[in-house]
Parts: C-alpha cells; structure tokens; sequence
C-alpha cells in the first residue's frame, strides 16, 4: 500500500492505460457491428437493390389477367462481398387494361405475405384476413390502405420492376 506525492504519477499513467483499453475496446466491438450494419441495411441500403429496377423476366410469360408472383433477385454487394443472386423480396403480377401492375406481396397491415386465392379471384392475407381485389383495393380485413403498387419497366420484351417497401400499418404509401 502506499500513498503520498510519489503515487501520483503512476494514477496518471493508470488513467492513460484505462482509456487506451478503453479505446481499443472500442475499436474491437466496431469491427463486427460494421458489416452487420451493411447487412441490416441490405436490402434497403445503397449497396443494392434500394429502389432499383430488378429484372422480373419476360413480359409475354407475365401477360394475362391471372397474377403470376415474381421474386426479385439482385446481387448483395458489401466493403468486402459480393453475392449474386440474392432474393429481394416479390411481387404480384397481372395485366389490366393491357399494361402491366406489380404489387408488393407484403401486406400493408403488419407484412405477411400475400397470397393469390384464384377461386375467388382475391388476394388474401393469412394473417388477419385482410383481402384485396385485383385492383390491390382492400376489400375486407385490418389493412390501413391498399397492396403497396410497385413501378413497372417494360424494354425489348423484358418486364423490370421497382422494389421498394413501405411503412406497414399507416395508412399512407410511406417508403422506408
Ligand atoms: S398482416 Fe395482413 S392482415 Fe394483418
């Protein structure tokens, strides 16, 4: 034990060690949270697929008035990876009036997955039992608004479909 003028160079050195441990512990849990970030990010972040255009495939195997679902793939790009091919999300897609509209398969309410009921010619949520017309107009059930409509890009006989996501149980098409 001491004490005294002499110790109080060696509580300064202390104190410099404590925060270089402390920065270095730091630095140490940053490295993993990096990439993590990226990922959370993905598919909404910068690096791919955000609002892009994604190839949705012929425009004469989506023609008819019965929707076809469609997944949407792009590559995931990160500071260190590249992984092609990764799913994005899908779409419903249907012809009216001879031109084609794609709607998100999450359902506005709380996003589950849309289905196609053919028999009543209805989308329909498993969840809470929303339900939509052909049009994407709710038709019965929770949902706050209608399908979130998705752009569509037609170009030499290839269909491109603008993925975005919006805000679940608002009323408002609120992309996030
Ligand atoms: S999540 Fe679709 S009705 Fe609730």
């Amino acid at each position: 034990m001491s004490s005294g003028a002499g110790d109080e160079p060696d509580a300064g050195r202390r104190g410099v060690l404590k925060l270089g441990i402390g920065a270095l512990g730091v630095g140490l849990a940053a490295v993993p949270v990096v990439p993590a970030i990226g990922y959370l990010l993905f598919p909404t972040g910068s690096k791919a697929g955000e609002r892009a255009f994604l190839p949705a495939g012929k425009r004469s195997a989506l023609a008819g008035a019965v929707p076809v679902r469609v997944d949407l793939y792009a590559d995931k790009v990160d500071a260190w990876n590249k992984t092609p091919d990764v799913k994005l999300g899908s779409c419903w897609v249907l012809e009216r009036d001879g031109a084609l509209q794609a709607f998100s398969t999450v359902c506005p309410h709380l996003g589950c997955a849309v289905d196609y009921d053919a028999e009543s010619q209805k989308f329909k949520c498993p969840c809470h039992r929303s339900a939509f017309g052909l049009d994407g107009a709710v038709e019965a059930g929770p949902s706050p608004r209608p399908l979130d409509s998705l752009e569509v890009k037609e170009e030499n006989g290839l269909v491109a479909i603008r993925l975005v996501r919006y805000r679940q149980g608002v009323a408002d098409k609120e992309p996030v």
